[in-house]
C-alpha cells in the first residue's frame, strides 16, 4: 500500500514537472523579431504609462518591495520600460549606490531619462541600449537584478539564457526579483484567451504567460518567495531568487 502511494505521488511529482518545465511546449513562441519589438516599443514609449503604467505599478512595486534594495547596492534593471522601478530603486541605493538599467527601445530609454533628470538622478543609473540576451555582462559585479513584465518577453530558449546571464552577473548570494505573467496548472479561460489574442497578434500582445517558479529554479537559483496575485483574472507571480 505504501509502495503504491509512494508511485502514485512520485507519478504526480513528474508530471508536476513536466507542466512547469519552462521549455515546456505550451508556452507560445515569440515570432517577432527583436526589431519588431523595439520599433514596437519606441512607438508605445510616449503612450505606454497612459495605456499599461497604472496596471502594471501594483505588481511591479510589489516586486520592488520582494526585491527591497539596499543603500550602497549596485543594481541591473532589464526591461526598464518608462524609468518607473529605475527611480524607486536609484532612490533606495542612495549616493553611495548604482543603479544600471538596460532596455531594447531608443524611445523608452528617452522617456526614462527625462524622469531620471526630473528626479535629479541621473548620476547614479547607467542606461544601456540594447538585447538584454546578448548583452555581454561583467560576472559578478551586481548585488541585485529586477525584471518586470519582461521576463516573459523573451522567446523560450532565451529565457534560460537570461535567467543563466542574470545567475552570472550577480555576486554570491545576490538576488533576482522577476514579475511575470505565468501560465498556472490547468491555465484558467482568461489565460487561453489572451494567448488566443498572443497567436494572432504576436506584435502587439507580446507578453505571454510562461512558468515563471520553474524558469528560476532551473536556472539555478534559490526560490525565497513566491507570491501570486490576479491581474484581470490573469496569474501574475512576484519572485525572488537568490544566487
Ligand atoms: C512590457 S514592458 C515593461 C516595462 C517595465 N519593466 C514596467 O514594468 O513597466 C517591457 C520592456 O522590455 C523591453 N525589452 C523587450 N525586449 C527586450 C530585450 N530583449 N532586451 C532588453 N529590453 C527588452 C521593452 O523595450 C520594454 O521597455
Amino acid at each position: 500500500m505504501m509502495a503504491l502511494l509512494k508511485a502514485g505521488k512520485n507519478r504526480n511529482s513528474f508530471r508536476d514537472r513536466l507542466q512547469f518545465h519552462p521549455m515546456n511546449p505550451s508556452i507560445r513562441p515569440v515570432p517577432r523579431t527583436k526589431t519588431q519589438a523595439r520599433e514596437s516599443y519606441n512607438k508605445m514609449s510616449r503612450w505606454y504609462d497612459a495605456i499599461s503604467g497604472n496596471t502594471e505599478k501594483k505588481y511591479r512595486d510589489l516586486g520592488l518591495n520582494l526585491l527591497a534594495a539596499q543603500p550602497g547596492e549596485r543594481i541591473l534593471e532589464i526591461g526598464f520600460g518608462t524609468g518607473h522601478a529605475l527611480v524607486t530603486l536609484a532612490q533606495a541605493v542612495g549616493p553611495q549606490g548604482h543603479v544600471t538599467g538596460i532596455d531594447l527601445s531608443d524611445g523608452m530609454a528617452d522617456i526614462t531619462r527625462q524622469r531620471l533628470a526630473q528626479a535629479n538622478l541621473s548620476e547614479r543609473v547607467t542606461l544601456l541600449r540594447g538585447d538584454a540576451a546578448t548583452h555581454p555582462f561583467e560576472p559578478d559585479t551586481f548585488d541585485a537584478a529586477f525584471m518586470s513584465f519582461t521576463l516573459e518577453l523573451f522567446d523560450t530558449p532565451e529565457i534560460p539564457h537570461v535567467l543563466g546571464a542574470c545567475l552570472r552577473l550577480l555576486r554570491p548570494g545576490g538576488r533576482l526579483g522577476v514579475v511575470t505573467l505565468v501560465k498556472g496548472t490547468p491555465p484558467g479561460w482568461p489565460v487561453r484567451l489572451y494567448e488566443w489574442f498572443h497567436d494572432r497578434l504576436p506584435t502587439m500582445v507580446d507578453c505571454r504567460p510562461i512558468f515563471g517558479r520553474a524558469a528560476l529554479q532551473e536556472a539555478g537559483f534559490k526560490l525565497e518567495k513566491v507570491d501570486t496575485e490576479m491581474m484581470w483574472g490573469l496569474p501574475v507571480e512576484i519572485l525572488l531568487g537568490r544566487k
